[in-house]
């Protein structure tokens, strides 16, 4: 019988750390080095529009250097191959599942690689240094701002999210360590519809326990082991 399972797939920061981007809260992750209340809450950009867009500036130009590694592509060919749909939730800013080779994915905070409009709103692809009092292409006002959800801020995509996790029958979580909601509760969200849960992390995260099964390990070499068992038993 085909696997023609519909897959939900969470993933963070730990995805893109063999890629060589930091994440948040290793010892020497970004909110070691800066304040999430600097740089990452609507009360920082309105107080420090400099130091916000710079702190996003160096996060996209450090896109230049980095790729996807084989967690990123093994996701890739799980889309290319698997007979049912796959669907990427990402928390990550960062573009690497796109260069991977995924098609499918949900940028729940937002990404670098775009821009948002604070007057009309509009979401536009953005490379490069994005300065404070940049120009809106759609309305001309100066407004555009890195497009990354912020604490305090609603998520992008949460109907869609929680439209796939009622009609997913496996929600596999991938480098996250479980410390942000709403993303840290999709995995007791799917639980409690049936749906069978996976955590494929470095360590232990915080919502370890509420998964039906726990793979601990680096994702370069977690992630493909579990894609070639999936697509062997298809
Ligand atoms: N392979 C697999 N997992 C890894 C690896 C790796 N090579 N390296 C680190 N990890 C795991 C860590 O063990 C940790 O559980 O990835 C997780 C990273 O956790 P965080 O740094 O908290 O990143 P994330 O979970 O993505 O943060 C969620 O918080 O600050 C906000 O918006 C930000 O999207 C981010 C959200």
């Amino acid at each position: 019988m085909p696997d023609s399972r519909a897959i939900v797939i969470l993933t963070g920061a730990g995805i893109s750390a063999e890629s060589g981007l930091e994440t948040f809260r290793s010892a020497d992750g970004l909110w070691a080095q800066h304040r999430i209340e600097d740089v990452c809450t609507p009360e920082a950009l309105a107080r420090d529009p400099a130091l916000v867009h710079r702190f996003y500036d160096l996060r996209r130009a450090a896109l230049n250097n980095v790729a996807p590694n084989p967690a990123h592509e093994a996701l890739a060919r799980l889309e290319r191959e698997h007979r049912g749909s796959v669907l990427i939730v990402t928390q990550n800013v960062d573009d690497l599942h796109e260069r991977a080779g995924s098609r499918n994915i949900l940028h729940m905070h937002g990404a670098l690689n775009s821009a948002l409009c604070a007057a009309c709103g509009d979401r536009g692809p953005w490379q490069g240094s994005l300065p404070p009092g940049s120009v809106c292409s759609i309305c001309e006002a100066p407004s555009l701002r890195p497009d990354i959800v912020f604490f305090g801020e609603i998520p992008y995509e949460m109907e869609r999210i929680e439209e796939a996790l009622a009609g997913a029958d496996l929600f596999v979580s991938i480098g996250t360590s479980g410390a942000v909601y709403p993303a840290a509760g999709f995995v007791r969200m799917a639980g409690a519809l049936g749906v069978e849960t996976l955590e494929l992390n470095l360590e232990p995260s915080s919502g370890s326990g509420w998964f039906d099964e726990c793979r601990h390990g680096p994702a370069s070499r977690l992630v493909p082991v579990w894609v070639d068992e999936l697509l062997a038993a298809s």
